[in-house]
């Protein structure tokens, strides 16, 4: 049981920063062609648009996929000493925009600029034959971005500047829904920082905390406070390491990324055992928990609606709260450097984010650790 929520107080005045959800998530990449041929294949992304030289950009290629909801970008450099170039050379690939859709762009920035934000991109409208698309943009922990996307006057497929991307090769969708939530990274002691942050300067509050008696196995010890938009369609927990015996797994990011990042991206799916499945044939490679952790689920979890033979036999993890129970299952990093990766997740009334799951999950991270020499 989860007795760390926190009620969320009824709103004192109106919202400064509406949010409407998130637009797209934007990773910079080494070879974004064949990043979009690992999202098509793996995840079953389809293909939607694409900005390059063929569309008048210069300095970069961008493809847009899109599956339900969710939108990412995968944007690479075409030339060396970008800014895109200098921040792959840094980070590998990774997370450069959490883009957060509004309904009014230009005032999205003026409310965040007033509260202490550091601008990140002036607000522009951009317009072609189709309509016209607002955006804006603040920074973040490390060198990630919030690009504010007001998108209500656009009939396009995307945005001013990109074309259609066509493909012959469109492998089927797997159950993906849309972004739950996207888990930040931070150094020593900058937890707090940046939960002010979000409450200041967006308006967020933290729903839900977490200690290192919480979250630490004999090794690999972290905090975590979770920060939720006021309608709660945006929610950033915001990680940071704390002392253990060896080496935190947020350390480890954090000299693998060369700074603080994000962690990972949460994708929502209304049939989990589905959706692992197919992600499994499909080559994604997930962490595994212990067989031993099925042996006393239900005394932990109470009833569920699904079989646990199949949730054992893809190691999916499951954990209740006071409003109802979970599932969920991490993948293995997406990149060779120890770095970001994915969590599937199924909400069965539950709001928060499994930590019935910490240590069972933590133990397997470890191993990983163990295996990369890191621990
Ligand atoms: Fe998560």
């Amino acid at each position: 049981m989860d007795t760390l929520i926190k009620e969320m107080k009824p709103e004192l005045g109106k919202d400064f920063l509406p949010l409407n959800g998130t637009d797209y998530i934007e990773l910079y990449v080494g070879n974004a062609k064949q990043a979009a041929h690992f999202y098509k294949t793996a995840f079953g992304f389809q293909s939607l648009a694409y900005a390059g030289p063929e569309t008048g950009v210069k300095d970069r290629a961008s493809y847009v996929l899109v599956q339900n909801k969710m939108r990412l970008m995968l944007t690479t450099p075409l030339r060396s000493g970008s800014e895109i170039a200098i921040h792959h050379e840094k980070h590998g690939d990774g997370v450069k925009t959490l883009a957060l859709m509004v309904d009014d762009a230009y005032d999205a920035y003026e409310q965040t600029m007033k509260r202490g934000a550091k601008s990140y991109m002036e607000p522009v409208t951009l317009t072609d034959t189709n309509g016209e698309v607002k955006l804006s943009g603040i920074c973040t922990y490390g060198e990630v971005v919030h690009v504010f996307v007001e998108r209500k006057n656009y009939q396009g497929v995307f945005m001013p500047g990109f074309k259609k991307l066509e493909s012959n090769y469109n492998p089927g969708p797997t159950g993906l829904l849309y972004v739950d939530h996207c888990v930040g990274n931070v150094g020593w002691n900058q937890m707090n920082p940046w939960v002010k942050f979000y409450e200041d300067v967006m308006g967020f509050r933290n729903i839900l905390s977490f200690d290192d008696k919480d979250i630490s196995t004999e090794y690999s010890a972290l905090m975590s406070k979770v920060m939720s938009n006021g309608n709660g369609f945006v929610k950033f927990p915001i990680n940071e390491p704390a002392e253990g015996k060896k080496k935190s797994q947020v350390e480890e990011y954090l000299e693998f990324y060369e700074g603080e990042g994000t962690q990972h991206i949460a994708i929502a799916t209304a049939d989990i055992v589905s959706t692992v499945k197919q992600l499994m044939d499909r080559g994604v490679e997930f962490l595994k928990v212990p067989n031993s952790y099925y042996d006393d689920l239900l005394d932990r979890v109470g009833p569920i609606d699904e079989d646990i033979e199949p949730l054992k036999e893809l190691g999916i993890l499951v954990d209740r709260d006071d409003e109802g129970y979970l599932l969920q299952l991490f993948t293995k990093p997406v990149e060779d450097r120890p770095t970001m990766f994915y969590e599937i997740i199924q909400r069965k009334g539950a709001k928060s984010f499994g930590k019935g799951n910490f240590k069972a999950l933590f133990e397997a991270i470890e191993r990983e650790q163990a295996n990369r020499g890191n621990l």
